[in-house]
This record gives C-alpha cells, structure tokens and sequence, in this order.
C-alpha cells in the first residue's frame, strides 16, 4: 500500500508509476478527480485524475475500487487521454460496480456550499463535487456505476435526488434548476461507454490474491487531509490513511503488508487549513518556485513549508507507515540552511503530539532544529552512498526522529531519477 503522509501531492503518482512493474495489480481506493497524479516517462508528463497510476506499465492491471467517486466525464477524457499515448485501457481497467458516481449537481452544490462560506471559514475545494458526493454516500441517496445497469432504477435515483437538490439549489442558494432528463441522456451515453469496464472488484481483487497475484493500494491526497484524522474541518470527504485502503477497496487488512508512506523533503498545502511550517517569506516562495508547486488538477498555487516531523510522526503512527518514500529532495539542492520543525510551542510550553482540532493548531508555533545544506545537485545519484553527504545525513536525521526507514528518495520527477536505498 501507497498512503501520502502530509497534504497531498507528495508524489505519489510518480513512485506507484515507478513501483507498478513490481506489482500484478494497482488498485485506487477513495478521492475521486480532486486527485491529480503526475507521472513524468519517456520525456512526457502526464496527470491522472482517476485511472491508477500503474497505467503506463503495460502488465499492469488497474483498479477502481468502491471507495472512489467517480467523474464520468472526467474518467472517459483520462480514458481517451491514456489512449492516445498508447497504452490498451480495454482489459486492463476494471472500476467497482459499488463506486459512487459525481453527478452534475454535487459540483453544482461544492461550489455553491463554498460560496456561501465566508473568509477563513472556504475549505479552497477543488470543486469536482467530492464533499457533496459522499455526502449522498453516506446519506444512503447516492447513485452507483451499478445502477447504471438498470435503466428504470437509475431515472427513478435521479427524479428522487433531483426533487431534492433542485429545492435546495433553486429556494436556498436561488439558482436556476437543473434539468432531469438531461442527466438522464448524459449517463445513459456513459454507462454504454463504461460497461466493457465494470466488474465486481472486491470479488476479483480477492481471487487475485488466492492465486498469488500482487497489489498495490494507490492513497490520494494524504493522512491530514483525512476526513477522520485530518485537519477538520479543512480536510476531503473521505480517508485516504491506510484504513481507507481497506474499506475502499475490499481488500482485508490481514491481506496489508508494507505501508509505503510518501513524504517531501519539506511541506505543501493547496486549498485553506492549518499549516504550522507555512512560510509566508522569500523561503517559501523560493520552494514553490523551485518545486513548480502548482495544484496539479487546479492550477492553484500551492503553499510552502520546511518539513514538521510533529504532524509527520502522527500521520506516520495513523496509517502505520513502515517505510518511508521521500521526494523532491533535488528542491532542497540550493538552500544553505534547511530547517526541520521538531516540536510546536503551545500557550509558552513545547509540545510533541500534533493538535487536529483547529482552535488549538491555528495557535502554535514551530520549533525548528536547523541543518547543513548540501548546496549540490543529486541528479545523477542512483544509491545512496551516492548521495552528497549532506543529504545522507538528513535522511538519516529524518528515519532515526521519525524511526521509520526512508527505502526511496526521489531526486527529480521523472521515472527514473529515483534512488532506491
Ligand atoms: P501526487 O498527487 O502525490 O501524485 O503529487 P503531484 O503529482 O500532485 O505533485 C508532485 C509534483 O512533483 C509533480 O509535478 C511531480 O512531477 C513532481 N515530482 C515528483 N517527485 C519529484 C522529485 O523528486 N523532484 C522534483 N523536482 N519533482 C518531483
Ligand atoms: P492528490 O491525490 C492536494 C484539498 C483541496 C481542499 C481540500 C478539500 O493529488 O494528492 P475536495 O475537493 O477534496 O473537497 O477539497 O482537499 N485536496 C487536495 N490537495 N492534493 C490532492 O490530491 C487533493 N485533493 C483534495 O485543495 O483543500
Ligand atoms: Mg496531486
């Protein structure tokens, strides 16, 4: 299993697109199209919004499981999309006959919900109708890529759900109504175009592991983010910690073996939260410049930090992380100094375990332990006795403070600038 340990975009997509000719099967288990994955190979770059990231390893099967919520415009542009690049989608994709599906009017009420939210309060959605879908998930209204099958109970879902939204849109948020009959005919054309798609992926991923087939769990976004664990309420809908891998895929966890938790050598955060290590100065700026941190599904910019081991150790201790992959170190490659946040001060005494409530993490201040840069480029470095010894003794810094050994360190964002150690 593959989990992202801070606030998304680690690098998740470039180590499962890395990991997948290690691996049978590589399986998405929650988010929908608010994940963007960058896979960068054979000089292109591209990003994933629903389709597993082991896609362009052509052995490699794909799985959407029932965790996720799925886009069908989304999903057939990224169908076309991987297509065009060469790669056989048929036979290779299966998606959850009990995965969700995004509907026109969940997008229609995220950016409305965020609308009505005023200043700090906007959680900065991406605006793909995540919240307002697992919302109807979990309200037992929701709408499944298995009730597409049935014509009359898929329009029967619609007439009910729509009744309701178009209420609440046209006499709360006084919008114009959304037309049933066209959702009607736009997921009739989709469910033609699925179908070839569709399985019982519970049922198949748990054949493949009797018949001693591997799989990898593909997390989006990152422990913080976690609905449950995570920086409430500026978190996503669902649970990408390592349990959701579970729920989220039909996969037991007796099944689990490693946990690979996917780290930056220093923090981003895209959308609004707390984010202790944010750095508002020329530092920040510089990382985001450096990193290109730009949302990969948004566009937004994303903000910037030094690395905070009291919000890793405990997103570490939630997904039961074993080991650790760490990217973007080639960022780090210009800075003297590079700070590590160690510890937070809290009403004038130092604390270690990570607050989530927002009251009490919108008040502390890190404490940071400072480190010698290596002012050197790794580019070319394949191992770790490669590595300048600078790095190597942050990244040993790094696994003895979070007592995790760290068995990837990425230098650069193409397939292969990954060292394995
Ligand atoms: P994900 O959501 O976790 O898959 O991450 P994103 O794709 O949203 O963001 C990670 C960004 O960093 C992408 O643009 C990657 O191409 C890039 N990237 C990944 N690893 C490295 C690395 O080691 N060095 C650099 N410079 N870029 C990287
Ligand atoms: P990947 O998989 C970074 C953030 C949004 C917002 C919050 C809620 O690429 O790491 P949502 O649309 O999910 O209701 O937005 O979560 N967010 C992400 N940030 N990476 C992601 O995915 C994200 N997916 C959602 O910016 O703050
Ligand atoms: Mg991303």
């Amino acid at each position: 299993m593959l989990v992202g340990t801070q606030f998304g975009d680690e690098g998740k997509g470039k180590l499962v697109d890395y990991l997948s000719d290690k691996y049978d099967i590589v399986v998405r288990y929650q988010g929908g199209a608010n994940a963007g994955h960058t896979i960068c190979f054979d000089g292109k770059t591209v990003v994933l919004h629903l389709i597993p990231s082991g896609i362009f390893n052509k052995d490699c099967i794909c799985v959407i499981g029932n965790g996720v919520v799925i886009d069908p415009n989304a999903l057939l542009d990224e169908i076309k999309k991987v297509e065009e690049l060469g790669y056989d989608v048929k036979g290779r994709l299966f998606i959850s006959h009990n995965a969700h599906l995004i509907m026109p009017y969940h997008k229609r009420l995220d950016s409305l919900s965020e609308s009505c939210l005023t200043g700090d309060n906007k959680i900065g959605t991406t605006g793909r109708g995540i919240g307002p879908s697992y919302e109807d998930k979990f309200a037992r209204k929701g709408i499944r890529v298995v009730d597409l099958l049935n014509r009359e109970v898929l329009k029967e879902k619609l007439r009910e759900n729509l009744a309701a939204k178009n209420k609440l849109i046209s006499k709360v948020y006084e919008q114009e109504e959304i037309d049933v009959e066209a959702i009607i005919r736009e997921y009739e054309e989709f469910d033609k175009a699925i179908d070839p798609y569709v399985t019982n992926t519970q049922l198949y991923l748990n054949r493949q592991i009797k018949a001693g087939k591997t799989i990898l769990l593909e997390g989006a976004q990152g422990c913080l983010l976690d609905v449950d664990h995570g920086t409430y309420p500026f978190v996503t809908s669902s649970n990408p910690t390592s349990g959701g891998a579970c729920t989220g895929s039909g996969v037991a966890p007796n099944h689990v073996g490693k946990i690979i938790g996917v780290c930056k050598a220093y923090t981003t955060r895209v959308g609004n939260g707390d984010f202790p290590t944010e750095l508002d100065d020329e530092i920040g700026e510089a990382l985001g410049r450096i990193g290109c941190e730009f949302g990969a599904t948004t566009g937004r910019k994303r903000r910037c930090g030094w690395i905070d081991l009291v919000a890793l150790r405990y997103s570490l201790t939630v997904s039961g992380v074993t080991e650790l992959a760490l990217t973007k170190l080639d960022v780090l490659d210009t800075f003297e100094e590079i700070k590590v946040c160690t510890a937070y001060m809290l009403d004038g005494k130092e604390i270690l375990d990570f607050p989530t409530e927002h009251q009490t993490l919108s008040r502390v201040q890190p404490v940071y332990k400072s480190l010698k840069g290596w002012m050197a480029s790794n580019a070319n470095a394949r191992s770790f006795s490669e590595l300048h010894p600078n790095t190597q003794a942050y990244i040993t810094y790094l696994e003895e403070a979070l007592e995790v050994p760290v068995t990837f360190i990425s230098v650069g964002p193409g397939r292969d600038e990954t060292v394995f150690k």
